[in-house]
């Protein structure tokens, strides 16, 4: 598939879109001018640090607001919602370092995840009426499960903290992921996972983006997991998209090479042998 064949993909189900997106920072120019367009199942984001990465996100979930430009979910505008109302919308995001209750358990911080979807009121949860009881149980089994997806359902009742970092960082993606997103942003999601882990967390999303219209976006910066993973990828350097393409298109990108991947990587060809200079 050629890149004008994503590209036009991309266009017709687009569920998130970046238009000419700009944030700056004081006079600190962070993002200048991204235009994407991403499209249902796995999407690569990838540079070096620093790149404007992380910001994308943050103006994605409504943590930084842009300068100009426009992100849209479907046709939506997202400035016009605040964070709770974007997360109503589908969209939802891990954290470069996770965000977690540490003392509370992994079930508690999972079932978080699914606060939107709850319909019961404070007057059924106060007198613990029978539908709302009903309600909290198919939620922890909804949590259960996802749990048992991704290899954590024996730690669902440990206290969060007593995990290592990188299952912390898996309940994390099943906090976002009980709540039936439309689209999930990870950042950088298997950063201090073991190899198993990884397999885990990996198998985990596969799955759920074959089985649901998940608008998966991954920053990371294994290259090798980025490359397996995405079938298009974006390339993000100092604030500007410098290429896009398919993973063969953009480790053999000589700007991409020069900018991010280093003559080191080359040289260990595009096999993922290589891993980038500039991280
Ligand atoms: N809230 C903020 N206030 C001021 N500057 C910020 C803020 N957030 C990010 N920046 C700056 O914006 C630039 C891009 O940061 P960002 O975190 O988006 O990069 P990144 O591509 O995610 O990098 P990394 O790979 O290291 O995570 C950096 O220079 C950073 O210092
Ligand atoms: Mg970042």
């Amino acid at each position: 598939m050629s890149i004008n064949d994503l590209s036009e993909n991309a266009q017709s189900v687009a569920p998130l879109t970046l238009d000419d997106l700009h944030v700056a920072f004081g006079g600190n120019r962070v993002l200048e001018g991204v235009n994407i367009k991403f499209a249902p199942g796995f999407n690569g984001l990838i540079g070096p640090n620093g790149a404007g990465k992380t910001t994308i996100f943050n103006v994605l979930s409504g943590y930084v607001d842009a300068s100009s430009g426009k992100a849209l979910l479907g046709d939506k505008d997202l400035a016009k919602l605040k964070q709770t109302g974007r997360v109503r919308n589908g969209i939802c995001r891990t954290f470069q370092s996770p965000k977690l209750i540490l003392d509370a358990t992994v079930m508690e911080n999972v079932l978080l995840g699914m606060h939107t979807s709850f319909k019961r009121g404070h007057a059924s949860e106060l007198f613990r009426l029978p539908a709302q009881k009903k309600e909290e149980t198919l939620a922890r089994e909804k949590c259960m499960d996802m749990l048992e997806e991704f290899g954590l359902a024996e730690d669902a009742h440990k206290e969060t903290g007593d995990l290592s970092l990188g299952s912390q960082k898996i309940v994390e993606v099943c906090r976002a992921l009980v709540g039936d997103p439309k689209v999930l942003l990870l950042d950088e999601p298997a950063a201090g996972l073991g190899a198993d882990d990884v397999t885990i967390l990996l198998k985990g999303l596969r799955r759920i983006v074959e089985d649901t219209d998940l608008c998966l976006v991954i920053i990371e910066h294994d290259l090798e997991l980025v490359t397996t993973m995405c079938p298009i990828i974006y390339v993000l350097h100092f604030g500007r998209i410098i290429s896009e393409g398919t993973p063969e298109e953009i480790t053999s990108d000589p700007v991409v090479i020069e900018a991010y991947l280093g003559s080191g990587y080359a040289e260990g060809g595009s096999d993922g042998q290589g891993e980038p200079d500039a991280v």
